[in-house]
């Protein structure tokens, strides 16, 4: 049984499919807080906070638990800057409470949803793994720390971790049960969706002066059932005597804000109000993954292209389901 906590999320309700796919069982742990219950399509369900002591305490001695898939954080850049306590609290405080029950509990092997906020404004694109950390926010900072939190209690305890540091998540289950649905909303790809879709009245396009070749950011766009696969094999992996280590998860490959809104009236088919702004303050030109390692050490291979993801992101959106 694989606890996966925050599996009412985005990346985590994905992930759950995939387990399911791959022949794991599952039990997931989420407040709800932004998590969609509905998104919950496989294995047991338990609301609790992991700041609950005696909840987690009461679900490993329930299920019976080999490893731990550990989603559950806050994940908004700009309100990690203007709360930070909320981030500390919630993404170290209480993940230092799941890492301590594993203990009691004797559960060795973890998987952290780790990020590329961990790089800050990388200095060398692609981005391999070892370049230096020096995040730019608190919630990188929290990416960053839970990293080292996960070294130590390697060193003292024996507990064996993958960090998988996702790029940008983006696209819906190809079948259209699940999708993003994140409020407030804040990434571009669903953005720019809800745009077309006139549930906002338009797409703001954040700075158009940055050292691109089209003047907006370039980032790496990945498939969230991409991330739910590698997680997958990140357990796989882990579960066979795999170890420690810290992995990007992006495709390789760089896509401008420009040319990820063209794509989506592309297949959208319709033209979708946007208006160039000054850039947002945090933002690098460019993230882009050295993603070598990970095929490598995980034999996984994304497979959607950006025009899949922004498909299946389309799909999604038109027959929001929650
Ligand atoms: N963007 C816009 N308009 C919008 C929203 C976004 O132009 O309305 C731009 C952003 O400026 C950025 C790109 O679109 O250049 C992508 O922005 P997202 O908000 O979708 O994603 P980010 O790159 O900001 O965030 C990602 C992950 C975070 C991670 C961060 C690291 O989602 O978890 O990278 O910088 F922390």
């Amino acid at each position: 049984m694989i606890l996966v906590t925050g599996g009412a999320g985005y990346i985590g309700s994905h992930t759950l499919l995939s387990l399911a796919d791959a022949g794991y069982e599952s039990v997931t742990l989420d407040n709800l807080c932004y998590g969609h219950r509905e998104a919950v399509l496989e294995g047991h369900f338990v609301q609790a906070d992991l700041a609950d002591n005696f909840a987690l305490d009461r679900l490993f001695e329930t299920f019976p638990i080999e490893a731990v898939i550990h989603f559950a954080a806050f994940c908004y850049v700009g309100e990690s800057m203007e709360a930070p306590e909320k981030y500390f609290s919630n993404n170290l405080v209480n993940g230092l409470n799941l890492l301590n029950a594993m203990l009691k509990a004797g559960v060795e092997k973890i998987i952290f949803s780790s990020s590329c906020a961990v790089y800050g404004d990388p200095s060398v694109i692609p981005i391999p793994e070892t370049h230096a950390k020096s995040p730019i926010n608190p919630y990188g900072l929290t990416k960053h720390f839970y990293e080292e939190i996960l070294s130590s209690y390697e060193t003292a305890h024996g507990i064996k971790h993958v960090s998988l540091r996702y790029f940008n998540a983006a696209g819906a289950d190809p079948k259209g049960r699940i999708g993003e649905s994140h409020d407030p909303e804040t990434h571009l790809i669903p953005l720019v969706l809800q745009a077309a879709l006139g549930r906002r009245s338009e797409i703001e396009i954040f700075g158009t002066n940055y050292p691109t070749s089209d003047g907006t950011c370039i980032r790496d766009y990945i498939h969230v059932c991409d991330l739910a696969e590698a997680h997958v094999s990140a357990l796989t992996y882990l579960l066979s005597g795999g170890q420690s280590i810290s992995l990007n998860l992006g495709t390789g490959k760089g896509y401008s804000v420009r040319e990820v809104f063209e794509r989506c009236q592309k297949i959208c088919q319709l033209s979708i109000p946007y208006r160039d702004v000054g850039p947002r303050p945090g933002d690098p030109p460019e993230l882009v993954a050295s993603g070598d390692k990970a095929r490598e050490i995980l034999d996984w291979n994304p497979r959607y292209s950006v025009d899949e993801i922004i498909s299946t992101a389309w799909n999604w959106h038109q027959n929001q389901k929650f």
